[in-house]
């Protein structure tokens, strides 16, 4: 058994659901992260009924207060906070003259504020911890330039900052931070447009190596992060996508 602790946001679905998953069958703990109850008893039953040991946590990432609410729940109930997966995100296709004042208030609370605040307040149990990494899930939007990505972009730019950032101030206390950069992968996240299927054939279509991915293709690289065989790995941004920021294929 792994013997650590992992909080992972976002794991009612997706690449979060697959991320814990898979670190609940390495023998991690993992406390589960979000808005929808049912979607995170679902996965803990699972995870329970296999041997592992998992907890769902309730919170909606966008509230101010909800960081420190996690983290306290997760001390009183698992004992330690080794992991965090930052995987929540907020994600609303719209152009500049669409976005409102509350859409990017949000998109920053939910993929920015509540990351860097997880870390924060789980910072006296990372410390402490003998395997202490925080894997944050950006975007290939980070450092691509499309129509209606503005805000989500931008934000995960800002994340791609925060690891690296993070991740000097903190090697000191032995704490690595990483992340990850996926290019389209088939999850829930598309059903914000009208025609997801739609979509995720373009998008696929874009992708040099000819696909989307699936949730466990950056779900087994965040696994890999967290691994103590990566233990000399710290900063670095690790981009997943089949080739989608090296242009469309072929170009
Ligand atoms: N799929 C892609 O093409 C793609 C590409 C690049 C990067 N990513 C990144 O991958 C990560 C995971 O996304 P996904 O593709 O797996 O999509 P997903 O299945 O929609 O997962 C997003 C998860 O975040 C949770 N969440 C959203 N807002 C929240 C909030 N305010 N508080 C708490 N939890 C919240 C959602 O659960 P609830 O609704 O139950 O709260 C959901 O389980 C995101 O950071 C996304 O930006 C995805």
């Amino acid at each position: 058994m792994d013997g650590r602790v992992a909080i992972v946001t976002g794991a009612g679905s997706g690449i979060g659901e697959s991320t814990a998953r898979l670190l609940a069958e390495r023998g991690l703990a993992v406390a589960l992260v979000g808005r929808r109850r049912s979607r995170l008893d679902e996965v803990v039953a699972d995870v329970a009924a296999t041997g592992g040991r998992a907890l769902a946590v309730t919170a909606d990432l966008a509230h101010r207060d909800a960081p420190r609410a996690i983290v306290e729940q997760v001390l009183a109930e698992l004992g330690h906070v080794d992991v965090i997966v930052n995987n929540a995100a907020s994600f609303r296709l719209k152009t500049v003259e669409e976005f409102t004042l509350d859409d990017f208030d949000d998109h920053v609370a939910v993929n920015v504020r509540a990351a860097y605040f997880l870390v924060q307040a789980a910072l006296p149990s990372l410390r402490a911890s003998e395997g202490a990494v925080v894997v944050n899930v950006s975007s290939a939007a980070a450092v691509m330039y499309r129509r209606g990505q503005t805000v989500y972009g931008l934000t995960k730019a800002a994340l791609e900052h925060l690891t690296m950032n993070m991740a000097a101030e903190l090697a000191p206390d032995r704490i690595r931070v990483a992340c990850v950069r996926p290019g389209p992968v088939a999850t829930e996240i598309h059903t914000a447009v009208a025609d997801p299927e739609a979509r995720l054939r373009e998008l696929g279509s874009l992708v040099p190596l000819g696909r989307v991915g699936e949730p466990v293709e950056i779900a087994r690289w965040i696994g890999h992060l967290v691994d103590r065989e990566a233990g000399w790995v710290t900063g670095s941004v690790l981009t997943i996508d089949g080739g989608r920021i090296l242009g469309p294929p072929g170009a």
